[in-house]
């Protein structure tokens, strides 16, 4: 079996790879990337597997990345938005060859919408007639350490327009398990969607509260308005679109019912997925 990573260099793509690699059993995994030497250069973890050229803005990538391939694990990168223009095509193309099933990266709730880019993006493989499995994961622990580090690391502070709002935490390394829990029976949740949540709801005063208790930190949460947090942003120099994710993300929350908690993690694995305390002691360096 052939399976094409997309996203492979970033938070989720990456922990796949990792996953699929520690398995080899399960086939053949291949990175669908936009810059082959690049790559090979920054991300050493994918240099023993084979690399491809993809990028969802260039339809003539596509027939070579998706040649002989079984599975593509179909990652949205966070800048992209018009789904007509730079994910329908890719969809299309799928169709067309036939054949390849889909392991897509939703979000939580994506059901209840039809205006956010995951939901029309899960309407058009299914349009398309193509086997799927779109998995639906909650807020990630691993933003922390991602897109909302640079703040904690150099002001020890999180500017958020979030308020009180709840969060369900999932680690990545929790959705990755699925991923390959579904690579690797991919009859038993074709056609299905699965929501992956953690088993806490917090909101950010409170984990907060939990890092500085754990790493005896001064970390503080500022909650601003939307207005605030767009000049913010702006100021930090972060691309428009990028601001309206991280805006919608931690803005919407305050207006929707809090996070629903699911068993599908315990469900699969017999175990619970990973709590926040957890996260925060395995990286403990990062926040001290
Ligand atoms: N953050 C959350 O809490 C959360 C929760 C649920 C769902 N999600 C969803 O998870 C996804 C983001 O995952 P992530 O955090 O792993 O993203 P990420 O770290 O930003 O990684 C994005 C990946 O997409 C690749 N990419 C960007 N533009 C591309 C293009 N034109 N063609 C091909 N590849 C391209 C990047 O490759 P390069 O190295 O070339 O840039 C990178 O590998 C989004 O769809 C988001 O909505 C996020």
């Amino acid at each position: 079996m052939n399976i094409l990573i997309t996203g492979a260099t970033g938070n989720i793509g990456l922990e796949v790879v990792n996953q699929f690699k520690a398995n080899r059993t399960i086939g053949n995994i291949i990175a669908g990337v936009r810059d082959i030497e690049k790559t090979k250069k920054n991300y050493p973890e994918l240099n023993d597997i084979e690399l491809r050229k993809f990028d969802f803005y260039d339809i003539s990538t596509f027939d070579s990345a998706l040649d002989n391939i079984d599975i593509m694990f179909l990652l949205r990168p966070p800048q992209i938005s018009n789904i007509k223009k730079y994910i329908a095509p890719l969809i299309t193309r799928i169709a067309e060859i036939g054949n390849i099933k889909i392991i897509l990266l939703s979000v939580q709730g994506a059901e209840t919408s039809t205006i956010i880019p995951h939901r029309k993006i899960e309407l058009l493989i299914i349009k398309n007639k193509i086997d799927y499995i779109f998995l639906r994961p909650s807020y990630f622990m691993q933003n922390l350490t991602t897109t909302l580090y640079p703040e904690i690391q150099h002001s020890k502070l999180i500017t958020l327009p979030s308020g009180t709002a709840k969060f369900n935490w999932i680690d990545i390394s929790d959705i990755s398990r699925i991923v390959l829990e579904c690579a690797s029976n991919f009859n038993k949740y074709q056609n299905k969607a699965l929501t992956i949540s953690g088993s806490q709801n917090l909101n950010f005063p409170e984990v907060v509260k939990l890092i500085n208790l754990i790493t005896n930190g001064e970390i503080k949460y500022r909650s601003v308005n939307p207005l605030k947090y767009f000049i913010a942003k702006k100021k930090e120099k972060y691309e428009i679109g990028m601001i309206f994710v991280m805006f919608v993300l931690h803005f919407l929350p305050r207006v929707q019912p809090e996070p629903e908690i699911v068993n599908t993690f315990y469900d699969i694995f017999n175990e619970n997925p990973k709590k926040i305390e957890e996260f925060i002691r395995m990286n403990i360096k990062k926040f001290t």
